[in-house]
């Protein structure tokens, strides 16, 4: 991937102050996991790259399926081998999208919520790499659910 220039966050949804290199290292894992998404029906492909709390990044693609409610957000599947991996907490999530806008979907807000730190970030690309949007996760769920045992 060619090295890019530092991204400028859009003003209105910056919330922190992401070190270049971490957004690259996020976004190179988040694009080449996006290469591989299987959405024959949505067309719509994600990448997504999730930075454990031992500072290892995994990454998904999202999956779809010809029974349409069977298909997988890129975030799942990235958690998911976070989780494979013994990974418990993450504490930042980038996702790749196509040309439009972008922002997780409700299921995978919870999904994140359940295995992240309090103060985990996320952030929206377009495919191209354009900073879309940066959002606390407390942000994006409020009131996340949790089952307490
Ligand atoms: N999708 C994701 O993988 N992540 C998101 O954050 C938004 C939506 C997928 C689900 C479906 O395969 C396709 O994008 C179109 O909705």
């Amino acid at each position: 991937m060619p090295k890019q220039e530092a991204r400028t966050w859009p003003e209105d949804t910056c919330v922190t102050n992401p070190s270049p290199s971490l957004i690259e290292r996020l976004q190179a894992a988040a694009s080449a996991a996006r290469e591989h998404a299987h959405a024959p029906y949505s067309k719509f492909k994600v990448g997504a790259a999730v930075l454990d709390d031992q500072g290892r990044v995994f990454a998904g693609c999202n999956m779809e399926n010809a029974a349409y409610p069977l298909g997988t957000c890129a975030e799942a599947v990235a958690l998911g081998a976070m989780v494979v991996a013994g990974g418990k907490t993450c504490t930042h999530v980038l996702v790749i999208g196509g040309e439009g806008d972008l922002s997780p979907c409700g299921g995978c807000r919870q999904r994140i919520a359940e295995l992240c730190s309090p103060d985990c970030v996320v952030y929206a690309l377009a495919a191209d790499g354009t900073a879309l949007k940066e959002w606390k996760m407390a942000d994006l769920l409020p009131h996340a659910f949790e089952l307490h045992r």
